[in-house]
């Protein structure tokens, strides 16, 4: 996506690999939209802690970080003995994929990784496969959330207000992004609408990322408080809803998302307001068989408990707002049932999530994890 820094545009992905240096190099999301800076993670661990601490978040992008973090931590093995260099691989996998539990990406893509690997037969073949299969993940994605765009622009039309929760923008995957692509797309198309980006609490992605993107990308928007949504679908005012996802589950059309995001699925029902919800292939969860059994992160109560933000000389600050003597429970996220959902946006086409299913050997059906 193109950012405008210092008066001049540059092209850049959230996640990427310096092949050198062994490290992968990502926007650190947590200053933005403030400041603007891409990091290198010296190695594996540090790239699980960086998707763990959120420098790099939202379902795509972690997942090109975790097949990149895989790639990296193989990399890092010195020697030929494939038996030790396999115990590596997999403590690396098992690293990166606790570093977050609610998005299957990272899993999916990792899983990737590990299947094209096998066709090396020894270390140093391995260790080339790795990067060139975390590469491949990381076009993929760009491709799909192209995909996306093409696929979902029709839904955006002229004048149209639309809701969005969290941030589902480029900087949540490796380019372009999932519920911002028709968005991007029906503007180049020439189309003008306007964006109610949810604050979407406790981290405030929508305010500070999706909002970010969109002043980037020069699309009319306005940030909204969480509990606001409400009021302005009973006054009409909002006309369709998009949104990402985590997880979307194949077998049953269940749809895991940031905490908040089945409030509005369930207002937008009320209201009869069309909700969409926009996913690259890697999202699909096909072992999954009940909403029950995502797991759900939940994250440090300091998140709920105050706010980071820029104090007066520019330095980010952590404040408490809540009462110093109160704790807080913070998931930080929550599924929205398929009776909500008019249709889930895909590389391939739009789909009810009832049709994902019937529909999975289109959408890469992936049998059991072994
Ligand atoms: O906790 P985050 O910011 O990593 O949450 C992920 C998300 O950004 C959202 O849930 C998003 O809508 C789906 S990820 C494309």
């Amino acid at each position: 996506m193109q950012v405008t820094l210092h008066g001049e545009k540059q092209h850049f992905r959230t996640v990427a690999f310096d092949e050198p240096a062994n490290q992968v190099r990502l926007i650190d999301q947590r200053l933005l939209p403030h400041d603007f800076q891409v990091i290198g993670t010296p190695d594996f661990r540090a790239t699980a802690l960086a998707i763990s601490d959120m420098l790099v978040r939202g379902a795509g992008a972690i997942g090109a970080t975790a097949a990149y973090g895989l790639a990296q931590g193989a990399r890092a093995f010195r020697g030929s003995n494939l038996t030790r260099f396999e115990a590596q691989v997999t403590r690396v996998f098992e690293t990166l994929r606790d570093a977050r539990p609610t998005a299957v990406d990272p899993v999916n893509a990792m899983l990737e990784v590990l299947c094209k690997m096998r066709a090396g037969a020894t270390v140093a073949e391995r260790q080339a496969l790795a990067l060139s299969a975390a590469e491949e993940f990381a076009d993929e994605d760009v491709a799909h959330c192209r995909a996306l765009g093409e696929v979902g622009a029709p839904l955006i039309t002229e004048g149209m207000r639309v809701l969005t929760h969290c941030n589902a923008g480029w900087l949540a995957f490796v380019d372009i992004g999932s519920a911002t692509a028709p968005l991007y797309a029906a503007q180049q198309q020439g189309r003008a609408f306007h964006v109610y980006c949810d604050e979407t609490r406790p981290r405030s992605q929508g305010a500070t990322l999706t909002a970010w993107e969109l002043a980037q990308q020069g699309i009319s928007h306005q940030i909204i408080a969480d509990n606001a949504a409400g009021l302005l679908f009973a006054r009409g005012q909002i006309d369709l809803v998009i949104v990402g996802s985590d997880r979307t589950l194949g077998l049953s059309g269940d749809v895991a998302n940031k905490i908040g995001t089945y409030t509005k699925a369930v207002l937008a029902k009320r209201h009869g307001v069309p909700f969409y919800v926009a996913i690259p292939l890697s999202t699909l969860d096909w072992n999954l068989r009940n909403a029950a059994d995502i797991p759900i992160e939940e994250r440090d109560p300091a998140e709920v408990l105050g706010a980071w933000g820029l104090t007066d000389s520019g330095r980010r600050e952590y404040v408490r707002v809540a009462n110093p003597s109160s704790d807080a429970y913070n998931p930080g996220f929550d599924v929205t049932p398929p009776d909500l959902i008019t249709g889930i946006i895909t590389p391939v086409g739009i789909f009810r999530p009832g049709d994902l299913w019937p529909n999975r050997h289109l959408l890469r059906f992936r049998p059991a994890i072994p």
